[in-house]
């Protein structure tokens, strides 16, 4: 039996994920008042067309608006939760919530990474819970993780599949032999993709979260505008096969590690060796790995979209709104964080797979070897595969280079005229 009154929910969106988190509701209404003594209510959802068939039954009591001022403005909702994406809107709705001394739970990572700031100032100003579980990897727990249990470690590096739709597409393409379109529609039809899906197929998706891990990490703003990105658009199978043979799988990985006292960061697809763990994480699950000073490696892996894995974060979140903990929105005192200190992207090492598409003659292994040499770049292995429409492919893995080095050989390359299409190129973790 619930002795304290209920928490008050005003639901700004009832698509995928609000859709599981009213069905989450009812199923663990019990354990909800076990765990906080309390029931929770959503008093209204707001969404933008009032006529359209829902899948999920409005919650008993609930009413569907498509004004945003009832759930702001309405003194008896404790607590907003925001799960309708894009940026102006929601921002909007959560400053005003905020103003108007509601606690905030969110799964709108572009929202935070984009706009964050002013949003977790006014929170802590407002001594109010800005809660966003959902909105780094799906179900997994790594904002708690970051902010709580590994708060006392210095972290030296974070290594993560951060986007769903993008890990989808690229295990269907190597698994089932789907092509990228194919694989990507049914990605959407799972609700794994954003209502803008090129943001998830661009690799912004994943920039976003690596935003908020670096701020949970590292107490620092790395401007998402001054990180590289490159998604998995037009990834090719034969790149994926080419990898194999190798030995590795290619996956969209987020990344941060500090350099020198710089900050490293990006999103690239990258080759994974095939013994690592990143390398099995499949179809929606993401993974994060954190390297610290004292925890050494720690690996968290679960599902990363999706209807009720979302919702499952966002309960989360709500119970601790429930449970009136004190705010600890960001994990720092500070709520504004100093920019980070960048390492320029041109300067980061890494390994690379390179795949060109050349004439059989020959002289073109040696012309090419001879690019890369003359910006210090090694070759590792070299495979040449039999004729396609494109030319020969001839795929070779490098020693460590800087990008810098890596994109004037390729440059060199092409200049040359020794391609017949643009050279594909990726990094290896
Ligand atoms: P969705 O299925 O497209 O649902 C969005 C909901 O918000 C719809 O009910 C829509 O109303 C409503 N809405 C959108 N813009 C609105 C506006 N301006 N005013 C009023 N209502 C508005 O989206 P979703 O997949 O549930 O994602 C929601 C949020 O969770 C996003 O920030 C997303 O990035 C994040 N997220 C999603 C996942 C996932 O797996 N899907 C995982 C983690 C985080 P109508 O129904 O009337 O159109
Ligand atoms: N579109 C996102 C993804 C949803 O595919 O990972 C989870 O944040």
């Amino acid at each position: 039996m619930a002795e304290k009154s209920p928490l008050r929910i005003g639901l700004a969106g009832f698509g995928t994920v609000g859709g599981g988190l009213v069905r989450m509701l009812a199923e663990n209404a019990e354990l909800i008042r076990q765990r906080t003594g309390r029931d929770m209510e959503v008093s209204r959802i707001l969404v933008r067309d009032l006529k359209k068939i829902r899948a999920i039954p409005l919650p008993s009591g609930a009413q569907l608006t498509d004004d945003p001022a009832q759930l702001t403005d309405d003194p008896a909702i404790d607590v907003l939760v925001e799960l309708m994406g894009g940026i102006d809107a929601p921002h909007a709705l959560i400053s005003r919530a905020l103003d108007k001394g509601k606690h905030v739970v969110t799964a709108n990572k572009a929202l935070l990474a984009e706009k964050g700031d002013d949003l977790f100032r006014k929170a802590a100003q407002q001594k109010l819970m800005l809660q966003f579980e959902a909105s780094v990897a799906g179900a997994i727990p790594i904002v708690a993780t970051l902010k709580e249990s590994l708060a006392g470690n210095s972290i030296h590096s974070l290594v993560g599949i951060l986007n769903g739709t993008s890990n989808y597409i690229l295990s269907e393409m190597s698994s089932n032999n789907l092509d990228f379109a194919t694989a990507l529609s049914q990605a959407q039809e799972l609700g794994y993709a954003e209502a803008d899906p090129t943001l998830d197929i661009d690799g912004h998706d994943a920039a976003h979260k690596l935003v908020l891990l670096i701020r949970l990490a590292y107490g620092k703003e790395y401007p998402y505008t001054a990180m590289p990105i490159h998604g998995i658009r037009g990834m090719n199978r034969m790149d994926i096969n080419f990898a194999r043979e190798f030995g590795y799988r290619i996956k969209l990985i987020g990344q941060a590690h500090v350099v020198d006292g710089k900050l490293e960061a990006g999103v690239f697809p990258t080759l994974v060796n095939h013994t690592f763990l990143l390398a099995r994480v499949g179809g929606s699950y993401n993974a994060v790995r954190v390297e610290g000073n004292a925890v050494g490696s720690l690996f968290l892996h679960g599902r990363g979209a999706g209807d009720l894995p979302t919702a499952s974060a966002v309960m989360g979140d709500l119970l601790t709104v429930a449970r009136q903990a004190m705010p600890n929105n960001t994990g720092f005192v500070a709520q504004e964080f100093a920019r980070a200190a960048i390492l320029p992207p041109e300067e980061a090492r890494s390994s690379y797979y390179v795949r060109v598409m050349v004439q059989d003659r020959s002289g073109v292994l040696r012309d090419i070897a001879g690019c890369m040499a003359q910006e210090n770049i090694s070759m590792a292995q070299v495979i040449q595969k039999p004729e396609e429409a494109d030319g020969v492919p001839l795929v070779f893995m490098t020693h460590e280079a800087s990008a810098q080095a890596m994109h004037n050989a390729l440059a060199k390359v092409e200049q040359a005229g020794l391609l017949r299409v643009p050279a594909v190129y990726y990094r290896v973790l």
